[in-house]
């Protein structure tokens, strides 16, 4: 699906908040855990360190209302204000209710209507291109676009291919109607016919929970890492070229790249096919791993402080489904303005 909207009103982020937990999970603590060493991670993933949430009465919309709750405190933002949340998330407290419903309460927004969405690491940006159609349509004119995951909470910490990679975190943006700036174009795609390389097998409707299910430790993420890789690296470079492409953008326009943070090697090869020199590339997947839907969010608010009204901004993630995408997004305010 491609969209270009020139004609409507820009759907631009005017505000940014996020969460991380207290708890480090080092490649050293891991080295405990599995057959593994902090060389092996470092050199296939980039990944030094990730956060877990590590309090069994909070999880994903915990962290999403906390995420909101520093966007309104930094930005002086009153969460009655709020007309819709969009939660990106694979890791919502229950199946139902939607964790917007939980967020919606828990951070007092009482005219917000709300809805969780699916997609994956992609979920971000998926949830960036709904959010921003409806300001584009004048359904809304401020819109809660929260990336939210608790990896650890599906993470199978004896299988050493995936436990290394993921952690647990929250970032949240608000959308409002902007003259200028904002979302100028996306384009994003899914393949169901590679549904198997990624998935939460059991918990769901084809395998409600059972002694089976727990037995076979079917509630945990799977994934075959190799070919996932491989589509990873020509489905993000892709993308991202195509979007610069339909928008005459060349490397020397592109201020920063926005990556989903899955492997420091897809985000490489991705920067390399682009034309970007790394100070271009936003990444933290040292400091945090694999948030799912958390990573771009994560990333807007660790470069607040460089962002620039008209930056020309990419972001691009890939994930199960499999779902990946470009959003082309032009910078709307001073971040340095922000940044504490
Ligand atoms: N520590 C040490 N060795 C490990 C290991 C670990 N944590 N995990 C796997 N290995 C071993 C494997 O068993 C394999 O050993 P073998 O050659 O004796 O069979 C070897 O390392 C290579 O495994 P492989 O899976 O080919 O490694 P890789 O280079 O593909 O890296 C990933 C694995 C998961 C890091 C990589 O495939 C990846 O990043 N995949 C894509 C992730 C992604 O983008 N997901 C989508 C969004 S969530």
């Amino acid at each position: 699906m491609s969209t270009s909207s020139s004609s409507q009103p820009r759907a631009a982020i005017t505000a940014m908040g996020h969460f991380l937990p207290e708890k480090r999970l080092t490649n050293a603590d891991l080295e405990q855990i599995v057959d593994t060493d902090d060389e092996w991670i470092r050199t296939r993933t980039g990944i030094e360190e990730r956060r877990i949430l590590d309090d069994p009465d909070k999880a994903t919309a915990y962290m999403a209302s906390q995420a909101a709750e520093e966007l309104f405190q930094k930005h002086d933002i009153d969460p009655a204000t709020i007309d819709l949340i969009i939660v990106a998330t694979i890791t919502p407290d229950m199946e139902f209710p939607s964790t917007a419903c939980l967020v919606q309460d828990s951070i007092g927004a009482q005219n917000a209507w709300g809805f969780d969405l699916a997609a994956a690491c992609s979920g971000f940006l998926f949830a960036l291109t709904n959010g921003a159609s409806f300001i584009e349509s004048g359904r809304a004119k401020r819109v809660l676009v929260i990336g939210a995951d608790t990896m650890s909470a599906i993470t199978d910490y004896e299988d050493r291919s995936t436990c290394i990679l993921f952690g647990d975190a929250a970032g949240a943006v608000l959308l409002e109607p902007h003259d200028t700036y904002g979302l100028q174009d996306t384009v994003h795609y899914s393949d169901g016919a590679h549904a198997d390389l990624l998935t939460l097998p059991a918990g769901g409707s084809l395998n409600p929970a059972s002694h089976e299910t727990v037995d076979q430790r079917l509630h945990y993420l799977k994934q075959d890492g190799r070919p996932v890789f491989r589509h990873a690296v020509t489905g993000m470079a892709d993308v991202c070229v195509e979007i610069m492409e339909r928008n005459d953008l060349t490397g020397d326009d592109v201020d920063f790249l926005v990556p989903h943070q899955a492997n420091k090697r897809i985000i490489d090869a991705t920067a390399n096919r682009m034309g970007l020199s790394s100070d271009k590339v936003m990444l933290n997947i040292h400091r945090y791993g694999n948030t799912t839907a958390a990573t771009v969010p994560l990333c807007l608010n660790d470069w607040q402080a460089e962002l620039k009204p008209g930056h020309n901004l990419v972001l691009t993630t890939f994930g199960g489904g499999l779902t990946w995408g470009a959003s082309y997004l032009t910078w709307a305010y001073d971040g340095a303005e922000y940044d504490s």
